[in-house]
């Protein structure tokens, strides 16, 4: 959730990390901090009171105003932007933590679980603490250890992270040490950027990237010392030897920025006509009649044998499983079931022998996806990722997987990356239905083709925006709304209602349609907007009775139909078009208005769009 940055070299050290904090402001956004040591000091005692800090409660802005004239200088610094789990948000809980002896800084992404109990003992030495934090409570640990002697701060991390559980990214500097950071990483994020005598530290590459494409991506449970005079040294915390692999980021400055348009989300949904282009591309060969997918190409018997599939997410994600729940039951006849990520991690599920568990994450680091496929995986299942950030966790512990392609999503709102995900799960559908016997040549040749028109049908949906904009004028002041739809728009209803609560705070609920008759009719009355998805496929009819019901009881009615449509349409007070496509592919149209609807609701309600109250785009804790 919190994001953190750090850097080692020649240049001023501040506004790498500011900058690096504003590239991650998008993981949490409640506090931020700063810390930088090696200034202009000589003796060692000196430098022990040379970790300069600064931290502020609210936005990196906030932070910015705080340091206001001041230069802090050094050659290594770390910041941080929290996103509040222990601890309300405010100036002492924000990171970077002191040691007592204020010589060390640490910041964290994370919880320490047992941190009650570390906390109680250093309390009985001595410790005392200014925070409400899990974190105070590691630098304090590595303190002891460190002033225990007869060890470093390389060993003394590692040391204390052995008597640690949760997760942790970490960061800690030493004043009296001023050439080197120490890093860790378990079950939450952290790269490490090597360019020409300089090092970088992030979450994730977004800080990254306009210095250096050479990363190293840490793992579970390996501890590294980034020195400027003896490079980069990684371990396991129990002393083992790790060789850095450097990967080659394959992100574009561009792509992490605004680009003209006011917000992230705004520019990410304009992004999807290219987006879904990108995810297609290479997969889909009409020239030679078929659909091609590395990730299941590699294990066709295992596709072809497939018992059952589980499907786990969080959020939009989950919502994109319940797609392929339809999309896998139409074309690979295989049983699926879709779980919360949070739910199946705590079951005791039935995993047999032949089960796909299929887990879709954007980030790729959601802690309870994480932890799902880790537990599935234990008891024997294959785990199939369906991912946006390459190289993140769940695409690494995977054992096979598709990326999605939509390029970085920095809005917290998911939009790009929900189509895209829905794209990857429907050419998964189709290749492992072809593998199957159950989809044949002509039904693939016109999904092919029904798949490559989808971009261009978009640009015709992003076209209609002003229409759209009205209609979010009329209903922002609208306390509540329900959103409605039936088969592959259920939901896409759900989807709706997440976006328009996430991000204007209106209260929203999405169900199927048939739903509400058995309880939320009672809350339709003329102030309700009703938003029914009503596309003219195989539930059209069902859902113009239920759209009759609402309307019978004086709710006012938006309705997302069919090009041309005018049965469904005389049923609306307002209606938005999308072009026809088939079924199964419904919902890479349907989402569309929504989005840009919560969108323009959110922006008139002077909301902030793209780092909503409470929120996160990345959801490393449980
Ligand atoms: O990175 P993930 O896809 O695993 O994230 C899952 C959810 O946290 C995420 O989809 C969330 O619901 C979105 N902010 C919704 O727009």
């Amino acid at each position: 959730m919190c994001g953190i940055v750090g850097y080692l070299g020649e240049r001023p050290v501040m506004p790498v990390l500011i900058k690096g904090l504003q590239r991650l402001e998008y993981r949490g956004y409640d506090s931020s901090g700063i810390a930088i040591v090696g200034g202009p000091t000589s003796s060692t005692e000196a430098r022990a009171n040379a970790l300069q800090l600064f931290k502020r409660k609210g936005k990196v802005q906030d932070l910015i105003d705080h340091i206001g004239g001041a230069k802090p200088e050094g050659k290594v610094g770390i910041g941080h932007t929290r996103w509040a789990t222990h601890g309300a948000p405010n100036d002492l809980n924000a990171h970077p933590h002191r040691s007592g002896n204020g010589r060390l800084a640490l910041i964290h992404n994370g919880i320490i679980e047992n941190y009650h109990a570390i906390k109680e003992s250093l309390i009985q030495r001595g410790h005392t603490f200014e925070s409400d934090t899990d974190t105070e409570v590691l630098v304090h640990l590595i303190e002891e250890i460190l002033a225990g002697g007869d060890c470093d701060l390389f060993k003394a991390v590692r040391l204390a992270l052995s008597e640690v559980d949760g997760a942790y990214a970490i960061a800690v500097v030493d004043a009296t040490s001023p050439g080197e950071v120490v890093v860790a990483r378990k079950s939450s994020p952290l790269v490490l950027g090597i360019g020409d005598g300089e090092y970088f530290i992030a979450s994730d590459a977004t800080p990254i990237v306009e210095y250096t494409k050479n990363v190293v991506y840490l793992e579970d449970e390996e501890v590294a010392r980034i020195s400027l005079e003896d490079g980069l040294k990684i371990l396991t915390i129990n002393n083992n030897t790790v060789t850095p692999v450097i990967e080659a980021l394959e992100v574009e400055i561009e792509a992490i920025e605004k680009g003209g348009y006011e917000h992230f989300m705004l520019k990410e949904i304009h992004e999807q006509p290219r987006s879904i282009a990108d995810c297609l591309r290479g997969r889909v060969r009409l020239d030679h009649g078929k659909i091609t997918m590395a990730g299941i190409d590699d294990h066709t018997e295992m596709w072809t044998q497939a018992q059952r599939v589980i499907i786990v997410g969080c959020g939009t994600s989950w919502h994109a499983g319940l797609v392929a729940e339809y999309l896998f039951e139409d074309f690979a006849r295989i049983p699926v079931e879709v779980e919360y990520a949070s739910e199946f991690r705590y079951r005791n599920p039935v995993i047999n022998k032949g089960d796909i568990v299929i887990a879709i994450s954007q980030s790729g680091e959601t802690a309870d996806t994480l932890a799902a496929i880790r537990m599935a995986k234990e008891r024997g299942a294959h785990i199939f990722g369906v991912c946006n950030v390459v190289g993140s966790s769940i695409s690494r512990e995977a054992d096979s997987g598709a990326y999605t392609h939509a390029g970085p999503e920095i809005g917290v709102a998911s939009t790009k990356a929900f189509t895209a995900q829905v794209t990857v799960l429907a050419l998964l559908a189709l290749r492992v239905g072809w593998l199957r016997g159950e989809v044949d040549s002509a039904m693939l040749a016109r999904m092919m083709v029904e798949l490559q028109a989808i971009p261009d049908k978009i640009e015709v949906l992003l076209s209609q925006e002003e229409k759209v904009r009205e209609i979010a004028k009329a209903y922002c002041q609208a306390p509540n709304a329900l959103f409605l739809g039936r088969g592959y728009n259920f939901p896409v209803a759900l989807e709706g209602a997440l976006k328009l609560k996430e991000i204007s705070y209106i209260h929203a609920e999405g169900y199927p349609a048939a739903e509400i008759k058995h309880g939320p009719i009672a809350l339709i009355d003329e102030d309700m907007p009703i938003f029914f998805v009503a596309t003219q496929d195989a539930h059209y009819e069902k859902v113009v009775s239920n759209m009759q019901e609402v309307k019978a009881r004086g709710g006012r009615i938006i309705a997302v139909v069919t090009r041309g449509d005018t049965q469904a349409a005389a049923l609306a007070n307002h209606v938005i078009e999308v072009p026809k496509t088939a079924d199964a592919l419904v919902p890479l149209l349907s989402t569309v208005p929504f989005q840009l609807l919560s969108y323009h609701i959110a922006v008139m309600l002077e909301r902030n769009v793209d780092q909503p109250r409470n929120l996160a785009k990345s959801v490393t804790v449980e």
